[in-house]
């Protein structure tokens, strides 16, 4: 992977962000509803020594806490963004790597995963969830949050601009809640856990985004 600008709607993405990554953290918790669900989940599944992937990390501010021998590795599409994260925590990895392709397989098995506060981006739920469980060890904790609109009434994806004012041409992805249970399944990932939670407000609409929030586990050992 390089910096170099991408086409299209990555393209318009890793600009946006890029512009965005000075401001996001000190904004951040006025926005986040899903904060304090991500912390839950890595007190109760984080492990001395255990390798952390964050999935669209941003300024790494989901995993940055984490006790200093724990492995994280941030993926995400803006350099500058990924130069946030380094920041916040020098001893962790972040690279520039779409959740959209799969991760190098040189790359070590993570065991725990978070892509929470991303996969409003996320055109292909069923390639996207295929590449994080191919990147987990056998027995690996997942939390994935994809944005659930129950008011649109259409099955499988709906889109809508991401933003009228500030990132033309990119769509914010909703998938119902079958579609999120098809591409959990079809990625060979066991459910533990779904919940249809508040996630964030987007102040330009005026309405709260909510995500199915899964908690899902590789290969979960037999009883
Ligand atoms: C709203 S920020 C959230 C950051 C962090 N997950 C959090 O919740 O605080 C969304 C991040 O997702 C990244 N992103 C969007 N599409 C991506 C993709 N296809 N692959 C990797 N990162 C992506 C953006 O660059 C941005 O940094």
């Amino acid at each position: 992977m390089h910096g170099d600008p991408r086409p299209g709607e990555s393209g318009a993405l890793q600009r946006y962000y890029d512009d965005f990554a000075d401001h996001y953290v000190p904004g951040w918790r006025t926005l986040e509803h899903y904060g304090p669900l991500v912390a839950d989940f890595l007190l109760r599944t984080v492990t001395p020594q255990c390798r952390v992937l964050d999935v669209g990390c941003g300024p790494g501010q989901l995993t940055r806490d984490l006790a200093p021998d724990v492995a994280v590795t941030g993926i995400d599409l803006s350099p500058r963004m990924l130069a946030a994260a380094r920041a916040g925590r020098p001893g962790g990895r972040y690279e520039l790597h779409d959740f959209h392709e799969a991760l190098p397989r040189a790359w070590e098995r993570f065991d725990v995963v978070v892509a929470v506060g991303c996969l409003e981006f996320c055109r292909d739920l069923d390639a996207t969830l295929r590449n994080l469980a191919d990147a987990c060890a056998p027995g690996a904790w997942l939390l994935v949050g994809v944005v659930e609109d129950r008011s649109s009434g259409v099955r499988g994806r709906s889109r809508r601009a991401f933003s009228q004012d500030g990132l033309p041409g990119v769509d914010m992805n909703s998938y119902d809640a079958t579609a999120q249970l098809a591409a959990v399944t079809a990625a060979g990932l066991s459910p533990t856990s779904y919940r249809f939670v508040p996630a964030w407000r987007h102040e330009e609409y005026s309405y709260v985004v909510r995500y199915g929030l899964w908690e899902l586990r590789k290969d979960a050992p037999h009883r």
